[in-house]
């Protein structure tokens, strides 16, 4: 029989890597899921509600890992954990596979196969399996949520007997998944939202969700996409363009949410210090790229910086402030990259080396790192 082991994750990530419905499939695939006692507490997955759908709940990590087959695991594991497996497990994680790299080295060293659900390739059937589109779909809705409750003005229009209350006006910058949902949620709470983007294909998106796209629509912006759907760094001259473009618009804003990543790179660098000087005080910024070095000059992650009374707010882990519903969504994405590794007639893993999304995913696998884009990074 497989044996999935799950356990808890460090103190500053609340999500996990099952979820009731999960653990609930994963034993009607004929599988064991042993899940390390209280690791799904901050979801709210209570060990009697995962045990009420088959899971086994074991007291310590080293129960759950011993003889186990397959790690999953919503942040990089240790070292330990990973040695305490059968030889050639699976690790299933968002690896942050461009980060510490020694500590990757390390991690392959075993023989475990690793896969890092952030390099799932974004194909219509591994769109189930998007753990960042999962994920930051969640964090563009709190960011909005958190900025208009740092804001301590009305959202929407408001025309009273008492006179009339503006709508505040919201710009979000980078139209990718996050943003787009960000903009959605800054829509529906009455915001008067802009967007920007150095995609095309964002342009009518953001048109679409009702909000003005505002942007350089130069020959460089009709490149920017790449094949697999991602921004490209844009020229220095892209950028003192934009520059001029944003600190133009900026200095009208609220509230502005910046979501802008580039893969494998630093985020973007979009508002300096003397556009945050330009705003008014009491607007309010909320960088999501605060993880990748951010999208604003002043930016510190994890904090909030108040600069002349302009406040920025750089977030490490908005979608676990709503844990439930990240780790709901993200045991869902791992349950559906795992069914494709399991024969479920004669009831053990059949991995398919040669498919797209295993190719796209495995990190290391006998004992050294194989991903493509992590080739002479070391
Ligand atoms: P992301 O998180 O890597 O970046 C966020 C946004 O920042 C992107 O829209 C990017 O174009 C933008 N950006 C980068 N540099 C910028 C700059 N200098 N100025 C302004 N904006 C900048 O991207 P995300 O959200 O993961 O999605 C990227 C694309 O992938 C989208 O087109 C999305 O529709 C597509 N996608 C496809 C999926 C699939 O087919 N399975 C699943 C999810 C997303």
């Amino acid at each position: 029989m497989v044996t999935i082991a799950v356990t808890a994750e460090p103190a500053d990530e609340p999500r996990v890597a099952v979820s009731p419905e999960t653990v609930k499939k994963l034993v009607a695939l004929g599988a064991k899921v042993k899940v390390e006692a209280g690791a799904g507490a901050r979801s709210r997955f209570a060990d009697a509600a995962l045990a009420a759908q088959g899971a086994e709940i074991v007291p310590t990590a080293a129960d759950a890992l011993r003889d186990a087959d397959v790690l999953l695991k919503v942040r990089r594991p240790s070292a330990t954990e990973v040695a305490a497996l059968k030889p050639e497990a699976l690790v299933i994680a968002m690896l942050d596979p461009y980060g510490d790299r020694a500590g990757m080295e390390a991690l392959a060293t075993g023989k475990a196969s690793l896969f890092s659900m952030e390099f799932m390739p974004r194909i219509t059937r591994a769109q189930s399996m998007d753990v960042l589109s999962s994920q930051a779909n969640l964090a563009g809705y709190k960011a909005v949520i958190d900025a208009a409750a740092m804001f301590q003005q009305a959202m929407p229009m408001m025309m009273t007997a008492a006179g009339t209350v503006p709508a505040a006006k919201a710009f979000i910058m980078g139209a990718g998944v996050a943003g787009l949902q960000a903009i959605a949620t800054a829509r529906r709470l009455g915001a008067q939202v802009s967007a920007t983007d150095v995609r095309p294909a964002a342009k009518e998106q953001v048109a679409s969700l009702g909000a003005k796209f505002i942007a350089v629509e130069d020959d460089e912006f009709k490149q920017a996409q790449t094949a697999a759907g991602y921004a490209k760094a844009m020229s220095a001259e892209y950028q003192a363009k934009q520059a001029e473009l944003v600190a133009n618009h900026i200095k009208g804003q609220d509230i502005v949410i910046t979501t802008a990543l580039i893969p494998g790179r630093p985020a973007p660098r979009l508002i300096t210090r003397a556009m945050v000087e330009s705003m008014k005080p009491g607007s309010i910024i909320v960088d999501l790229a605060a993880e990748r070095g951010g999208n604003c000059e002043l930016t510190k992650p994890g904090e909030i910086v108040d600069h002349n009374g302009v406040r920025i707010f750089g977030p490490l882990n908005l979608a676990g402030e709503i844990a439930i519903n990240a780790s709901s969504l993200y045991a869902k994405n791992l349950y559906t990259f795992f069914e494709t590794m399991f024969d479920k007639q004669e009831k053990k893993l059949a991995i398919n080396w040669d498919d797209e999304i295993i190719k796209g995913t495995l990190v290391a696998r006998d004992g050294a790192i194989v991903h493509p884009s992590l080739q002479g990074a070391a």
